[in-house]
């Protein structure tokens, strides 16, 4: 990484010089000049992109998030049964305004850690459960891919990891396990994890998911556009590239693209990149689950199903699984 990476900074709007993420300027700049264009997916999700998200959730095409809800509520008691008292729930990402009180209420852990990146959502969102409900929240503030450390209040409680939305999905098959297996060495032998996981379906209700008729998963891949131009000082013309939606059978996931609809030229920071007509930049994969193909994976980076439920319809899975001691083959 250059020095000056921890000197960059750039206009933004009203809040005047905010300073940016060297880690987006430098995933963006190798990104694109990379043999496939692509942008790392996490970078979708600033302001303006988690309120599109949150949109997107309440789409009529989007059946991921009211399925996965419905599902959590109705086997809720069958949770809770499996669960050991005293735990200390630690949930990977910010947390569902529904979701996660649905499970903390019933659950009524000992302790709750949200861990994210965003600090602001962060104590936002701890803050509603704190006043809520009546046990501890120890907020953490980081990259839940990189190595951290829960707080040291927690040490001795029993642990479930909360991981919901298919957010797995983000993650290509390596990266999936290794974050898994990362996830295990975190929570400890012994621990639980609940995983929701979107399932593979017919290729018509997945893309009507991610191109969505009012246009709101195509503002939200867009929005990338205008945060390369504002945070990177981009000139890519926001009306050279269009929203893609695209299902790649092989690998068995919707991946957006930024889908260039001329040939282009653009600087950011300074560096010339050229699409040509057709070409695109990979901005997102969305990986979908056979019932053992979700297993296996939970397998390879370490975990047990021990329970798995599912919508009538086979749409969306909950799976509960185990970091069990290693045992050997057979
Ligand atoms: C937040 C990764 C679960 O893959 O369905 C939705 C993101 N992107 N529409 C998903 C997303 C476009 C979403 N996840």
């Amino acid at each position: 990484m250059l020095e000056t990476d921890e000197l960059s900074v750039a206009h933004v709007s009203a809040f005047g010089w905010e300073k940016v993420d060297p880690a987006f300027r430098d995933d963006v700049l190798h990104g694109l000049a990379g043999p496939i264009p692509s942008i790392p997916a996490r970078w979708l999700y600033d302001r303006r992109g988690s309120e599109l998200f949150d949109e997107i959730t309440r789409l009529d095409a989007y059946y991921p998030t009211r399925t996965e809800t419905a599902l959590l509520t109705r086997i809720m008691p069958q949770i809770v049964a499996a669960l050991a008292p005293g735990l200390a729930v630690v949930e990977f990402g910010a947390g569902s305004a529904t979701k996660t009180p649905l499970l903390l209420e019933a659950v009524h852990p000992a302790a709750y850690v949200p861990i994210d990146i965003s600090g602001d959502y962060l104590h936002e969102s701890a803050g509603v459960v704190d006043d809520a409900f009546h046990f501890p929240v120890f907020p953490v503030v980081a990259d839940f891919t990189r190595e951290l450390t829960l707080p040291a209040e927690i040490a001795s409680m029993p642990k479930l990891g909360f991981f919901p939305g298919s957010t797995i999905g983000n993650f290509v098959p390596r990266s999936a396990t290794d974050l898994l297996r990362h996830f295990r060495a975190l929570l400890g032998t012994g621990s639980r994890l609940l995983i929701g996981m979107d399932r593979v379906k017919p290729v018509e209700r997945l893309i009507a998911a991610y191109d969505d008729p009012e246009g709101v998963t195509a503002a939200f891949n867009l929005n990338l556009i205008e945060r390369m131009n504002r945070e990177l000082n981009g000139t890519i013309p926001p009306s050279a590239f269009v929203h893609e939606a695209r299902w790649n059978d092989m690998l068995g996931r919707i991946e957006m693209h930024l889908r260039a609809t001329r040939d282009v030229t653009f600087t950011i920071e300074g560096h010339r990149f050229a699409f040509a007509e057709g070409s695109s930049i990979h901005t997102e994969n969305s990986h979908k689950y056979g019932q053992r193909g979700a297993r296996l994976m939970l397998l390879a980076g370490g975990w047990t199903p021990v329970a798995e439920w599912s919508d009538p319809a086979g749409d969306f899975t909950l799976i509960l699984a185990e970091a069990q001691p290693n045992r050997f083959a057979p």
